[in-house]
């Protein structure tokens, strides 16, 4: 009885639970290079998540950028066709790369 009557309580106090000033969530634009193979991260990428998981990467090797798009490929089955998967390579080592192939 006690937990109904404390269960009754807490799920109730919540409704009266109020912020008096408007939230605002904080709008994080990403920004990204444009360039060629561009179209391709668009429709291969943007599907599960934002560019910022791209860009926090930093500048990386060829190898880490194919590694990261093969992972999504294979760990969270992204549909991206192996002809995708060398555009955005391409890309990703053009515009976030460090200029080393390993
Ligand atoms: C099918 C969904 C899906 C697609 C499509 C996808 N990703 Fe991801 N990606 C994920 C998930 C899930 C994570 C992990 C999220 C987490 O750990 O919070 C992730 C994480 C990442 C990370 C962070 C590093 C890491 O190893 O987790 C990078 C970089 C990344 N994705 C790049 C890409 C790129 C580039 C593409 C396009 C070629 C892409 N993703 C397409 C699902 C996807």
């Amino acid at each position: 009885m006690k937990k109904i009557i404390l269960t009754t309580i807490l799920s109730v106090s919540a409704l009266f639970a109020q912020v008096d000033e408007p939230v605002e969530v904080p709008y994080i634009p990403f920004e990204i290079k444009m360039g060629k193979g561009f179209d391709a991260i668009q429709a291969n990428c943007l599907m599960c998540h934002s560019f910022g998981y791209i860009i926090n990467q930093g500048p990386q090797s060829r190898k880490h950028w194919h590694g990261k798009v093969v992972k999504m490929v294979k760990h969270f089955k992204a549909p991206i066709t192996d002809e995708d998967v060398e555009i955005t390579t391409d890309y990703l080592f053009e515009h976030y790369g460090n200029g080393k192939l390993e």
